[in-house]
């Protein structure tokens, strides 16, 4: 395979004003106690960008005690307060978007244009929890046989734990950050150490929003475990929400069952794209192109298996090669790129054996498979045909961008390899027949079914999976729950 020409050079004051955004960064408010930093770099050029504190556990530690307190001060403040202060946050966060799209691209790689809708999709959740803040959130029943009246009421549950992923370094920090504040809650945020810039940055826009300088602490670290262990062993922690891999996920899990804390858990996917015969062929195409590639597929919604019926699968075969033949590679900064970096050499290393795997194992390479030589971590836009279910690429989370397609005959068939994983996060259905499409949605076992699109995710829906792609739901009004406690009060009255 030829490895195409990526785009390196950007122009210069486009380079200059994402240096310039980074640097505006306050990367330490509260102080370390050691002094220690590392490194983060850009994975477009493996340039060092910035050297944020390596805290310690002790430094997680007093960050709690100072979320707390700002916690238990901030569940006081009325409703109306907490909505007012993240409509202007929501205000703020657009006003600076061209500064957070540019940090997002250079500390995570996305192409611009992405970058800037993540700045959107990651406000929209901002201003959807401003909205939520002051919706009624207990009610009214009566005892079923007499004698007193029962009243339900949501409290704040306490202080919370964010684990936020590199992927979405803005959304995913403000689906979690949003809905804690909203309700009442403090909350202690751990981005990951490869992109831990971006949620600096809106930190800094949430404090000059009017949330409370202590109330979200943000803990950079390369010692992710240990504090997380620390922290969950404290009983000030009671709540922790994590975007990551089912692995890490796990062992969360059985750290919060012995200290007895909810959880929320986005944990990873092996997301199935099914297109029956009787889909729309264009539409198939260019859900599939965006199911795979949003992110450099870098997503846990990604399209991971992309199976496709007999009768339809040459022409969308060709359709998809073509349309992804067009992806143009390069630094996300880069005039008309659509394909950015993927995140580090590891990622690079893991898509060019899932290739020759697949191709030792029969798949047929229509596009792309290679990493191009020099700079940065890039992997080409990839498509393999005929991959056989035994083949890696089939089972594992690929998260990055190959496209690995393979054929069924049956609807039934389709099902039974759709659901043959222990994931269920998404899972897309292209087809014009609209009771296949809820049939087959029903029978899939997934959270989320994007039918005839290649985008789920929305600030109204609640964002989660089934089986092994976790716990709890992100976004919409489920997402907000996830930060509070019901208790009742059961009022003695007169008998009539
Ligand atoms: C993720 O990949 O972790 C989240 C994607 C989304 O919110 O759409």
């Amino acid at each position: 395979m030829i490895v195409r020409e990526i785009v390196r050079d950007v122009e210069s004051p486009l380079s200059e004003s994402a240096d310039a955004a980074v640097a505006s960064i306050t990367l330490d408010r509260q102080g370390s106690a050691t002094n220690a930093i590392f490194e983060v770099r850009d994975p477009a050029s493996e340039r060092v960008i910035a050297t944020p504190p390596d805290h310690s556990v002790d430094d997680g530690l007093a960050a709690l005690a100072r979320a707390d307190r700002a916690g238990r001060a901030w569940a006081r403040e009325t409703a109306r307060r907490r909505s007012d202060v993240l409509h202007h946050a929501y205000d703020l966060l657009i006003e600076q978007k061209d500064r957070l799209a540019r940090i997002i691209t250079r500390e995570m790689g996305k192409p611009l244009a992405e970058a800037y809708g993540e700045v959107q999709y990651a406000s929209d959740y901002v201003r959807w929890y401003a909205e939520e803040a002051l919706r009624p959130a207990g009610n009214f029943r009566e005892n079923p046989v007499g004698g007193s009246t029962i009243l339900t009421s949501r409290a704040p549950i306490g202080t919370a734990l964010l684990i936020t992923p590199w992927n979405f370094p803005m959304a995913m920090a403000t689906r979690k950050i949003a809905p804690a504040i909203a309700v009442g809650c403090g909350a202690v945020v751990k981005p990951a150490e490869l992109t831990p810039l971006t949620t600096l940055a809106v930190a800094e826009i949430f404090v000059r929003a009017g949330v409370p300088e202590d109330l979200i602490q943000i803990v950079t670290t390369t010692r992710a475990a240990d504090l997380s262990s620390a922290l969950m062993a404290d009983p000030r922690i009671r709540k922790v929400s994590f975007t990551g891999s089912t692995g890490v996920g796990s062992i969360l899990l059985g750290q919060a069952a012995q200290h007895v804390i909810k959880t929320s858990m986005e944990l990873g996917g092996n997301a199935p794209l099914l297109v029956f015969d009787d889909a729309d062929l264009e539409r198939a195409v260019e859900g599939a192109v965006v199911a795979k590639l949003r992110n450099g597929g870098q997503s846990c919604v990604a399209a991971n298996r992309i199976l496709v019926q007999s009768g339809i699968a040459d022409a969308f075969v060709e359709g998809f090669t073509e349309r992804m033949s067009r992806v143009v590679l390069g630094n996300g900064l880069g005039e008309g790129v659509t394909l950015g970096p993927v995140i580090d050499d590891r990622a690079v290393r893991k898509f060019s054996s899932l290739v020759d795997d697949a191709v030792a194992h029969g798949a047929e390479l229509r596009l792309g498979g290679s990493a191009p030589d020099g700079a940065g971590h890039f992997f080409e836009a990839t498509v393999l045909d005929r991959v056989p279910e035994a083949s890696e690429i089939a089972l594992t989370e690929i998260f990055g961008p190959i496209a690995a397609i393979s054929r069924f005959d049956t609807e039934a068939e389709a099902l039974e390899r759709a659901n043959s994983t222990p994931f269920g996060l998404a899972s897309y259905v292209f087809t014009e027949n609209i009771d296949r499409a809820f049939d087959v949605a029903d029978r899939l076992d997934a959270g989320m079914v994007g039918i005839n699109q290649g985008i789920v995710s929305n600030v109204a829906a609640p964002f989660g999976g089934v089986k092994a792609s976790g716990l709890g739901r992100e976004g919409s009004g489920e997402g907000l729950e996830e930060y509070q406690e019901i208790r009742f009060y059961n009022l003695a009255r007169r008998a009539r």
